[in-house]
């Protein structure tokens, strides 16, 4: 048994911010920003929440996969940046899209929640729990981020996206003779990394019972310490993923990662001794969407014709937590 992604649905907030508008807010210029991490532009909410932006990409998912609401039965959204505490992304999505029968839950692992979330959804759907889910990865990192520091705001942008995966009962054989579905999942945590990505929490009651001021609410990042990290765990989780499915990177179709910085992904190109033209980028228009990087990246990929059936595709990603993943699967 294995799953397969039959659907997949991506959202955006409508405003676009460039580099350029960013040079009015810190010291930085488009220059420096495209040749460092190659993103030119980013959209950020002026009203759109996680919640919104998430029933979006769900709904265009469900759509593709020509199920009904009524139909999905487990709801997984993988954010570091909800709306509200309490309740969960995941049961503000299943309200707004009516999906009355389904079960509903978050899940934060940074910018390798969707991956997670993927390989979560594999396990209750191996397992007979389930027979479908909808994951998805929706952030609006635009409120966790200094708008005054250089190092973070230039990165981060807002956005959901989303896959609908369902059991997969009988094989289906591609063209190509390939099995259709996942064939592998890596993943892996390293928490005494952890601080080198990192966001207080806003409730914390430290400062009321110590008198401690909390000095930093947004994102704090050392930028080199995470692009080290990036450099050296996802080649090697990408290796260890194809290794354990018996694959060679000349298998691999297309390999769909972590759109953190354009460096990091030539980085990974040049370790796994990959053709760079096999790693498809959004990164320039739409910047770090954390979770919802690879799932909106997957959406544009299948919607263009990019990816074909039978294609076989690695997904990777590394986050705060530290976490990092990769999943192997045949479209
Ligand atoms: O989803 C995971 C999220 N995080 C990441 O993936 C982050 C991974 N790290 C990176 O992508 C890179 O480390 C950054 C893009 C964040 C920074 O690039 P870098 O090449 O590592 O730059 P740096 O931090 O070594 O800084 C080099 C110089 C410094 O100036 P001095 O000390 O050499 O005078 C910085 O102050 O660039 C300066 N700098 C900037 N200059 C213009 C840092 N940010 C900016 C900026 N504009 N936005």
């Amino acid at each position: 048994m294995t799953i397969r992604i039959t659907g997949t649905g991506s959202a955006l907030p409508e405003k676009i911010v460039t580099n350029f508008d960013l040079q009015e807010l810190v010291d930085t210029s488009d220059e420096w920003i495209q040749k460092r991490t190659g993103i030119a532009q980013r959209r950020v909410s002026t009203g759109e929440t996680v919640s919104t932006l998430a029933a979006k990409a769900c709904q265009k998912a469900l759509e593709m996969s020509g199920k009904t609401v009524e139909e999905v039965e487990l709801i997984l959204v993988a954010t570091c940046s909800p709306e509200l505490l309490l309740p969960c992304c995941a049961c503000q999505v299943q309200d707004s899209i009516g999906a009355s029968n389904a079960v509903a839950f978050d899940l934060n692992a940074a910018c390798a929640g969707f991956l997670f979330g993927l390989n979560t959804a594999y396990a209750y759907l191996q397992s007979g729990i389930y027979k479908n889910a909808l994951i998805v990865g929706s952030e609006v990192l635009s409120k966790l981020v200094d708008w005054n520091d250089r190092g973070t705001c230039i990165l981060f942008g807002d956005g959901a996206g989303a896959a609908f995966v369902e059991a997969a009962e009988a094989d289906i054989v591609c063209e190509n003779g390939r099995r259709a579905g996942l064939e592998c999942i890596v993943q892996g945590s390293d928490g005494a990394k952890g601080m080198v990505l990192s966001c207080v929490e806003r409730t914390l009651n430290s400062a009321f019972f110590s008198g401690n001021k909390i000095e930093n609410l947004f994102i704090q990042m050392d930028g080199q310490e995470v692009y080290k990290f990036a450099t050296k765990q996802v080649p090697a989780c990408i290796q260890q993923a194809l290794d354990k499915s018996g694959m060679t990177v000349n298998d691999v179709d297309w390999f769909l990662l972590h759109q953190a910085n354009v460096r990091i992904i030539e980085s990974v190109a040049k370790h796994l001794k990959a053709d760079i033209a096999k790693f498809p980028m959004n990164i320039h228009d739409v910047g770090n969407m954390s979770s919802a990087t690879i799932p909106v990246l997957l959406d544009a990929c299948c919607r263009s014709g990019k990816i074909k059936k039978g294609d076989r595709i690695v997904l990777s990603g590394f986050g705060a937590g530290l976490t990092y993943g990769a999943s192997v699967l045949v479209w």
